[in-house]
């Protein structure tokens, strides 16, 4: 499975919603990303951009879909935005049936993806954001398969951005 990687240093949260943005923009129907860092490192905040760049209009509020699993946005394409962390494991995911939306014709995020690794498939773009001061986040961007390298490359032109 091809693979590609850049990390990214940002030093305020506008700067991780602009990256963001960026990448939403290059997405579309039937992209995956998960995204993982602990507890305020950036997570929903990165969703949020993702979205924006999707065309989420901005007074769409997006949101940590803690207690309802999931939140969906209209955008250019349907926006599917997960939460893991409260999930007791494969049944809710079952329950959930995440493999209609994974298929379909949106976009799917996934905030604490790791907590059921097997859900996403093997194909995706993994975004981890890791606490590096109070206003500053080391993000990797990660491409699993041939789709999310290309994405990756893209994003590695983008000027503009901190690079590591
Ligand atoms: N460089 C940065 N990138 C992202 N978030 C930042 C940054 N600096 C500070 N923050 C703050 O960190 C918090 C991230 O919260 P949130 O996105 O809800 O995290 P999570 O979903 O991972 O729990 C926000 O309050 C945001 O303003
Ligand atoms: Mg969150």
């Amino acid at each position: 499975m091809e693979r590609s990687r850049i990390t990214v240093s940002t030093r305020s949260p506008e700067e991780t919603l602009r990256l963001a943005v960026k990448l939403g923009k290059r997405c579309g129907p039937g992209d995956v990303i998960s995204l993982t860092g602990e507890l305020g490192s950036g997570k929903t905040l990165f969703a949020k951009g993702l979205a924006r760049g999707l065309d989420v209009p901005k007074d769409e509020p997006v949101v940590s879909p803690s207690f309802t699993l999931l939140n969906e946005y209209a955008g250019r394409c349907p926006v599917y935005h997960f939460d893991f962390y409260r999930l007791d494991g494969v049944q809710d995911l079952e329950n959930l049936g995440i493999d209609e939306y994974i298929s379909g014709e949106g976009v799917v995020m996934v905030e604490w993806a790791e907590r059921i690794p097997e859900a996403l498939g093997t194909e995706r773009l993994e975004i981890h954001l890791e606490y590096a001061g109070e206003n500053e986040r080391t993000i990797i961007i990660s491409g699993i398969g041939r789709r999310y390298t290309e994405l990756v490359g893209m994003m590695r032109q983008e000027s503009g951005f901190n690079f590591l």
